[in-house]
């Protein structure tokens, strides 16, 4: 079985991104698992506290879970043409010891996609992550792209991902980059 561990970057209760994260678990191609990850409970990045008490209980939760997962995908909101200040400080926590980057992340393929109730889709944002990918020694799918604009006119009440064009164009992200995650796990 093939599991994806896709986290989404902002902890708001309704969040864009936490719906598109959702309908790509419902679009999830069979054979492959899509489970999600918060990054609710991730206190901000202190390095006293690292020296005096090691990695919090919750970011070594979170690093175990990316490391047993096939691949990796990030929904990510966009902030000021960047990506959001809080998902980057959840990711570097988990790069945390770096003698522990190759276990966690090396070779992992890994996808990113976002929603935005502006009209960019999140491309600032998804650009933004490419240097951190890199560092972290990730294989990042370049062979689709997900960016969802107008968000709040492609869910419904429910927070069901109901626009039919969004929802096929998921459904193709998710198909190609499940198979990306297979080829690359072999
Ligand atoms: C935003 N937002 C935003 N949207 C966008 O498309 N491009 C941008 O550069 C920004 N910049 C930005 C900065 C800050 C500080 C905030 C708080 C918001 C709007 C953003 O896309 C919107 O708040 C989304 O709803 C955030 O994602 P979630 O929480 O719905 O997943």
């Amino acid at each position: 079985m093939t599991t994806i561990l896709a986290i989404a970057g902002s902890v708001r209760a309704k969040s864009f991104n936490g719906l598109l994260l959702r309908a790509a678990v419902e679009l999830a191609p069979a054979g492959v698992t899509v489970e999600s990850a918060s990054i609710k409970d991730i206190p901000l990045y202190d390095a006293d506290s690292e020296a005096a008490s090691g990695v919090p209980a919750v970011v070594q939760a979170l690093k175990d879970r990316i490391a047993r997962a096939s691949g990796v995908l990030l929904v990510t909101p966009e902030y000021n043409n960047s990506l959001p200040g809080v998902f980057k400080n959840a990711i570097d926590w988990t790069s945390r010891p770096a003698a522990d980057i190759a276990r966690v992340y090396g070779g992992k393929p890994i996808g990113v996609i976002g929603a935005t109730p502006g009209a960019g889709g999140t491309g600032m944002a998804q650009a933004a992550w490419l240097p951190v990918l890199r560092t972290l020694g990730t294989v990042p799918f370049f062979g689709a792209r997900m960016l969802v604009s107008g968000a709040a006119k492609v869910f419904d009440e429910t927070g069901q991902l109901t626009d039919p064009i969004v929802r096929g164009q998921l459904e193709k992200y998710m198909t190609g980059f499940a198979q990306f995650v297979v080829r690359q796990s072999r």
